[in-house]
């Protein structure tokens, strides 16, 4: 099939690679000129594991195109998939402002009948308005279908999860738009969800609140855990047994970060507003998020007391392991609270530290091994769980800091090796280890 993927931001890029991959033709657009002239190169402008490898190939056997001229990549297309960024507004709500440039442009250079996806993440209603403004800017003797087709991938390991997807959600008013999207994902041989256009823009916002919500909900439980003296890990592996809870995302720590809990839990709580509907559960969601990294922070100051002109160590910056990504990330949170305390803090990340310069400038010392960030530190902060940091070898917290005081914010190591190796140690839901011997 002739497809075109705009945008090439994490959603974009990856189906428009794995499509080509299972043998269609595929453009990619962006309006970014960098982004399109690495990729024509065949590098990645982001980090994911196995992506530009999979690039590389199908840019060379001609199956994987990239372009900024809607010229290009609207004319002679069967299906064009809209995976252009939705950022948060002020008040929380998604802004559409990419998602209609990029309708406006389809409809303007579109030559033939098509069926236009929406992937990116939009509120319930939002396909319904693409459509309008497709009819009414395309030229009246051409056809065009809107199929909302949401992504559940996450950043770090998005290239399995196409291919080894859950579901393929697909909602459209069109049974034969629909049966054509299908049709396109069939080599993947992934379960679909054929539904109504609404319902599925309603299945994305679910997924990510109800994933959102098991997080807070084991965060409550750990930090109750901590005041009655039980262990989190037991206690999530429990009750993750029970098929019915499930086992996923039941680890406890800083919170969730990234592009999209954060925002599309607000976007989702503006949005059941807009119809009057209070969701104070959500709310509450949100509420214990922002509340988790300062409570791992109140912890370090109630045994370290203030923390103002200390040197402190933080490992890990982005929002979870295997990315570069620090968007939202609540080690990033951690790090600003840090120097607004007045601390001296060096931070060390294996892959993000590009990214982390632009939000935090040069109010922190970069490093560029664990060694070198915990050195002579008072006290290190965990951030996020990368293997090199769970790997690493807890002697050295020892012999390496000042003062061996670390508050783990993914509970990276063992309780039992910690007290071997006499480091304080408080992490998340588990009982802290207080005395140096
Ligand atoms: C999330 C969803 O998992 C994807 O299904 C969805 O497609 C994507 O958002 C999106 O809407 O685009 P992603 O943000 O890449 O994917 O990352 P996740 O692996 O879901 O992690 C999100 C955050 O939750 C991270 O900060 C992670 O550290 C945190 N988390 C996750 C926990 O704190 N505990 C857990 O048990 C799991």
């Amino acid at each position: 099939m002739k497809v075109t993927v705009a945008g090439t931001g994490y959603v974009g890029l990856v189906t428009g690679v794995c499509l080509a991959e299972i043998g269609h033709e595929v453009i990619c657009i962006d309006i970014n000129e960098e982004k399109i002239r690495l990729l024509k190169q065949g590098k990645s402008p982001i980090y994911e594991p196995g992506l530009e490898e999979l690039l590389e190939k199908n840019a060379k056997r001609r199956s994987l195109y990239f372009t900024t001229s809607p010229k290009e990549a609207y004319s002679e297309r069967e299906v064009i998939i809209i995976a252009v960024g939705t950022p948060e507004n002020r008040d929380g709500s998604a802004n559409l402002s990419y998602v209609e440039a990029a309708a406006k442009d389809i409809a303007e250079h579109m030559t033939d009948h098509v069926i236009v996806t929406i992937k990116s993440t939009v509120p319930v209603g939002t396909n319904h308005r693409v459509k309008e403004l497709l009819n009414q800017y395309k030229a009246p003797h051409l056809q065009v279908k809107v199929v909302s087709n949401p992504e559940f991938l996450r950043e770090g390991s998005a290239i399995q999860d196409t291919f080894k997807g859950d579901r393929i959600v697909i909602g459209s008013a069109c049974q034969h738009a629909g049966d054509v999207i299908e049709t396109m994902y069939k080599p993947l041989n992934i379960p679909i969800v054929r539904t109504d256009i609404k319902s599925s823009e309603m299945i994305k916002y679910a997924s990510n609140a109800f994933l959102a919500t098991k997080i807070s909900f084991i965060n409550e439980i750990a930090n109750i855990c901590e005041k009655l003296g039980a262990n989190i890990e037991d206690v999530a592996r429990g009750i993750g047994l029970d098929s019915r809870i499930g086992d996923k995302f039941l680890q406890a720590g800083i919170g969730y970060g990234g592009s999209c809990f954060p925002k599309d839990t607000k976007a989702l709580v503006q949005l059941a507003g807009n119809v009057k509907h209070d969701f104070e559960l959500l709310e509450s969601v949100i509420k214990v998020n922002n509340h988790q990294p300062l409570l791992l922070l109140q912890k370090a100051t109630d045994i370290a007391g203030d923390l103002y002109r200390k040197k402190v160590a933080l490992l890990g910056l982005s929002f979870k392991p295997n990315t570069d990504d620090v968007r939202e990330s609540a080690s990033l949170v951690l790090a600003k609270k840090l120097l607004e305390n007045g601390s001296i803090v060096s931070v060390y990340d294996p892959i993000a530290t590009d990214n982390a310069k632009k939000m935090l400038g040069d109010h922190v010392i970069y490093c560029t091994s664990i060694d070198e960030a915990i050195r002579g530190a008072e006290l290190t902060f965990i951030g996020t769980e990368w293997v090199e940091i769970k790997e690493y070898p807890v002697a050295n917290y020892k012999k390496l800091m000042k003062n061996p005081r670390v508050f783990d914010g993914r509970n990276c190591y063992s309780l039992a090796e910690m007290k071997r190796h006499e480091i304080v140690y408080v992490s998340i839901g588990r009982k802290a280890i207080l005395q140096q011997m």
